[in-house]
């Protein structure tokens, strides 16, 4: 007989992985690079980051700095996106995202 306990947790752990991968890197697999290269040209965010930082405003981008997954560099656009009422949809900060990654902080798929 199997413990009833035993059975409950069973699908929890088998959907773990699944779960995880959804954090990770992999969040940026589908995403439209052509779609975020657009939006960040049309967003002003090189502009407003040359202002901050001079250059070419790529210095912002601190992939040693405190973001250091994809899930967090996600998560940051994501609040920009909310800060300045940018109101992108998901698939549209995932977009981004996967671009800034691609270019800059470069966090392993
Ligand atoms: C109104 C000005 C402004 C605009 C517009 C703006 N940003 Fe920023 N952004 C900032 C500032 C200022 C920081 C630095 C914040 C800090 O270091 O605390 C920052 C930081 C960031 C960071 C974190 C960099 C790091 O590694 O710590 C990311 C990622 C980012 N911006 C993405 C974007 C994207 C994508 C857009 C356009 C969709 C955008 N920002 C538009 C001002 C702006």
């Amino acid at each position: 007989m199997i413990p009833a306990a035993l059975l409950a947790a069973l699908p929890i752990s088998l959907l773990m992985p699944i779960a995880a991968h959804a954090q990770g890197a992999g969040i940026f697999k589908d995403a439209d690079l052509t779609l975020g290269e657009k939006l960040i040209a049309q967003s002003k965010c090189v502009e407003c980051h040359t202002r901050k930082v001079g250059g070419d405003g790529s210095a912002i981008y601190r992939p040693a700095g405190r973001i250091n997954t994809a899930g967090a560099l996600r998560g940051m656009v994501e609040q920009c996106n909310t800060e300045l009422n940018l109101q992108f949809f998901p698939e549209e900060v995932s977009a981004i995202a996967a671009v800034l990654n691609r270019d800059h902080y470069k966090f392993k798929p």
